[in-house]
């Protein structure tokens, strides 16, 4: 049964702009977050409290948390590799604090290792203290399992290794499992082969797809899991990002192409695709290319834009 209604978590303040190279001011940041929440947003990942060494870009973490306005009824999470960064994530107090967490590890040792530095095992380690303290903090945690679709170490990944994660998340209390496909090679019956190995184990309500595009499966991908009655998944506005640990990843599916998809089979997202092709207007323009986005693209060209 298709569902009626689809969450999307707006993850291109985060997993969007943690690849780019060049330097985007904290203003700029704050900014991109504001367009998206007036877009009707209601769930934005908006930066991750991890090594500035390992990722530069996000250096800036407490200062966009404590930048940004914090409209009722929108959720803000953060990316949090240990209880160094769930600590930094608190430390501001009430007001900038994010709502949830994300809590990210692989299915493949090879990844885990680039990713996060350590193996799947210790990675368990690490987090479960993390998943404690921020439950007694008050805060939802959410997973990532990277590379459920394959991994660009160690190649092909089955189901039987993304099970292994999604119950290890469990055991260790993690609120929400989220399916990655970080290089994009994911198809349709595979993702659903994955899916149905974390629906094992979690509700359908706490389960979600995220879907990086680089090999251009990724709507194809979402339809797979709504047709499983999927309805929460990640998506990137303009199609912004990569993960900065896997070399030619692409982005994840442009939000815009999500929505249009979305409305055009009667799905209520809750999100004004005028005010989110903005957005992505915006932070194209700022990066100084055209939104990846074949929806945004096609809307603005509509609007009379001209690329080059
Ligand atoms: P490590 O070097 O093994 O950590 O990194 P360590 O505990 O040995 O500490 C080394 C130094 O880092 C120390 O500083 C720590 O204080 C500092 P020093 O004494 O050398 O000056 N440090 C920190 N600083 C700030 N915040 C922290 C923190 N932790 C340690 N939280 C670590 C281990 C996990 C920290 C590192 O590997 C890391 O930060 N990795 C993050 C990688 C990352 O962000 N990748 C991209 C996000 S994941 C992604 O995009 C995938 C996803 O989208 C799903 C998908 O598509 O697959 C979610
Ligand atoms: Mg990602």
């Amino acid at each position: 049964m298709i569902p009626e209604h689809v969450t999307l978590v707006e993850v291109g303040p985060r997993d969007g702009l943690q690849n780019e190279a060049q330097p985007v001011a904290t203003a700029h940041k704050v900014e991109l977050v504001r367009r998206l929440q007036a877009a009707g947003l209601r769930e934005i990942e908006v930066t991750s409290f991890v090594s500035p060494k390992w990722v530069p870009q996000m250096a800036d973490n407490a200062q966009v948390m404590a930048a940004i306005a914090r409209p009722a009824g929108v959720r803000h999470s953060v990316l949090v590799p240990n209880m160094l960064g769930l600590q930094a994530a608190l430390v501001g107090g009430e007001v900038t604090r994010p709502d949830e967490i994300v809590v990210f590890g692989a299915a493949t040792q090879a990844f885990s290792q680039r990713n996060i530095n350590c193996s799947i095992e210790q990675s368990i380690a690490r987090f479960a203290p993390v998943v404690a303290a921020a439950h007694a903090a008050g805060l939802k945690v959410r997973s990532a399992i990277s590379c459920a679709l394959g991994c660009p170490y160690q190649g092909e990944v089955t189901p039987d290794e993304v099970e292994h994660l999604v119950k290890l998340f469990k055991q260790i209390g993690v609120d929400h499992c989220g399916v990655a496909d970080t290089i994009g090679v994911g198809t349709p019956r595979r993702v659903q082969a994955a899916m149905e190995r974390a629906l094992k184990h979690y509700p359908l309500d706490q389960v979600s797809g995220h879907f990086h595009d680089t090999y251009g499966q990724a709507l194809a991908n979402i339809l797979a899991c709504l047709q499983m009655g999927i309805h929460n998944f990640d998506t990137s506005v303009a199609g912004l990002g990569g993960c900065p640990y896997a070399k030619g990843a692409t982005g994840n599916v442009a939000t815009e192409d999500v929505v249009f998809m979305l409305q055009g089979m009667g799905i209520h997202t809750g999100i004004d695709l005028d005010a989110l092709v903005d957005a992505g207007a915006f932070i194209s323009d700022l990066l100084g290319r055209a939104p990846v986005s074949r929806v945004g693209k096609a809307l603005l060209i509509k609007r009379g834009r001209v690329f080059a």
